[in-house]
């Protein structure tokens, strides 16, 4: 809205009733911090400047606060005397004097954009002293009351402990945020006491003081009264973060996104989905995470800052920074890490862990395997039960597959080591050794089969008296002589 904005974000209580080591507004609500949510609202005003004030654990807030907002400006509160006072520090700190002063709390996750642009466009119109954005309640218990004459001017807002039972029974509540013209702010910032029930310098205390002055207040309802509500305990940023949770969803389902089972998706404020995306239950969607139209995600899978590309399939799936290219196919039980990238039509199959693994379009990890630091080239297949050793017990090492290789079962590929283009291996090889392109790896000696020997090692079990009976019946005993023991 302009240069001559600046947004004052209150964010210097304890927050003592979260019961953390964590300071309130650095709780995540949605993938991002209470207070993260708050300052994207502001940004999106397009401010001149924005002031946090700080205090409780201080060094923690305001190291948040500069990584998303590096050029907010932190105005310190040694000791919580109210918010009268957290909005000096501010003032002093940023010097505003001109332009429109919005006051924000940092713990109303909620809060958009767009309501704080709606609200500064209605208190700049009115060119008053201060506008409040207020709310109509059914239980107004703790909020500082709206005070109208019968004219229905805004007079005053009286906090809940200085209030007469009368004044109690007004259900128009102040949400906190309010618009101050600069300069009536500067002049009446010093004016405010703290002879109240708390002893705290009350910010709503500047509304008496245009009135006395002569100049407009205003008090604009907000309809959706929830965006300005704060978290102050557990119980609340659960309740908050499942609104949240429902309206990014329904917002996505709006925007062309089928989610079968809204109340078991939960999908984070920065992720991103096309039209067309499916989302089966018990999905969470993390982080940056992007999902490209087409692609069906779940049921029971949870990704995390992933890719997941058009068309492609994710069952049952845990991966985190993990790109899984256009029509592939991952799951059920599959575990991507960090450093996956799976290319277009590829498969990652049933238990299968990958990390630092770039698997090429079409290659195949159909099943049971753990594959870390490899390049698996383009239509490779891997055999089931296959472990790539990246570990010698002190450094990690890679292991390069060419394009169009063939590996068998219960391979072991001992790093560092590099398969040719067109190559293969047998069952059950432990590849230590470069195979070249085209050539066939076999690691197990021939097979020895040391006849007897479960009747001379392991007599009078059942699996001794297996063997006795078994070879009692004769090479002839059996439909086909070959699945008996051998005669020679
Ligand atoms: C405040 C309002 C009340 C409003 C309510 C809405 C005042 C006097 N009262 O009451 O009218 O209905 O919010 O939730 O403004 N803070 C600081 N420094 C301080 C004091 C507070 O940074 O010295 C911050 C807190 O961290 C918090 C916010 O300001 O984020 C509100 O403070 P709080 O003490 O919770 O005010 P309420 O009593 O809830
Ligand atoms: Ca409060």
């Amino acid at each position: 809205m302009g240069n001559n904005l600046t947004v004052v974000v209150l964010a210097a209580g304890g927050g003592t009733r979260m019961r953390s080591k964590t300071m309130k507004v650095l709780h995540p609500i949605a993938g991002r911090t209470m207070i993260g949510h708050v300052l994207a609202a502001a940004r999106a005003m397009e401010p001149g400047r924005i002031v946090a004030v700080v205090g409780h654990q201080r060094e923690q807030v305001s190291e948040h606060i500069r990584s998303i907002e590096p050029d907010a400006v932190l105005a310190v509160q040694e000791e919580q005397l109210g918010t009268g006072h957290a909005v000096r520090m501010a003032v002093e700190a940023a010097g505003a004097s001109e332009g429109t002063v919005l006051v924000a709390y940092g713990d109303t996750p909620l809060l958009t954009g767009d309501s704080l642009r709606w609200f500064v466009a209605e208190h700049e119109a009115s060119q008053g002293a201060v506008s409040i954005l207020s709310g109509i309640v059914a239980d107004p218990f703790g909020y500082g009351r709206v005070l109208r004459n019968d004219e229905g001017d805004v007079e005053a807002i009286v906090e809940e402990k200085d209030a007469s039972p009368e004044q109690r029974e007004v259900r128009e509540i102040n949400s906190g945020i309010l618009a101050f013209d600069a300069e009536f702010l500067v002049s009446a910032l010093p004016r405010i006491g703290n002879d109240n029930a708390k002893g705290e310098f009350y910010l709503t205390d500047a509304i008496a003081i245009a009135r006395e002055d002569g100049l407009t207040v205003g008090a604009y309802p907000i309809d959706d009264v929830m965006q300005t509500e704060g978290v102050n305990d557990r119980v609340q940023l659960a309740r908050m973060g499942a609104e949240m949770n429902r309206r990014i969803v329904e917002g996505w389902m709006r925007g062309g996104v089928t989610v079968m089972d809204p109340a078991t998706t939960w999908i984070d404020a920065d992720v991103v989905l096309a039209p067309d995306v499916t989302i089966l239950p018990g999905t969470q969607l993390l982080g940056a995470t992007v999902v490209a139209e087409d692609a069906v995600v779940g049921p029971d899978s949870t990704l995390k800052d992933c890719e997941i590309g058009a068309g492609a399939r994710v069952v049952r799936t845990h991966g985190e920074l993990a790109v899984i290219g256009g029509g592939a196919n991952v799951g059920p039980y599959s575990y991507l890490r960090p450093g996956t990238n799976l290319g277009a039509g590829g498969k990652i199959g049933g238990f299968v862990e990958t990390k630092n693994a770039v698997i090429g379009d079409g290659a195949k990890v159909p099943h049971l395997s753990y594959v870390g630091d490899a390049e698996i080239g383009e239509g490779t297949n891997i055999g089931a039960g296959t472990i790539f050793a990246n570990y010698d017990g002190v450094e990690k090492h890679r292991t390069k597959i060419g394009r169009h290789a063939r590996t068998a079962s219960n391979n072991t590929f001992v790093a560092p080591v590099e398969i040719g283009d067109g190559a293969g291996t047998g069952a059950g090889t432990v590849v230590r050794r470069d195979v070249p392109p085209g050539a066939l790896a076999v690691s197990s000696g021939p097979q020895r089969n040391l006849e007897g020997w479960t009747l001379r090692k392991r007599p009078g079990t059942a699996q001794a008296q297996a063997a006795a009976e078994a070879l009692s019946e004769g090479p002839g005993g059996r439909p086909d002589g070959e699945q008996g023991v051998a005669e020679s």
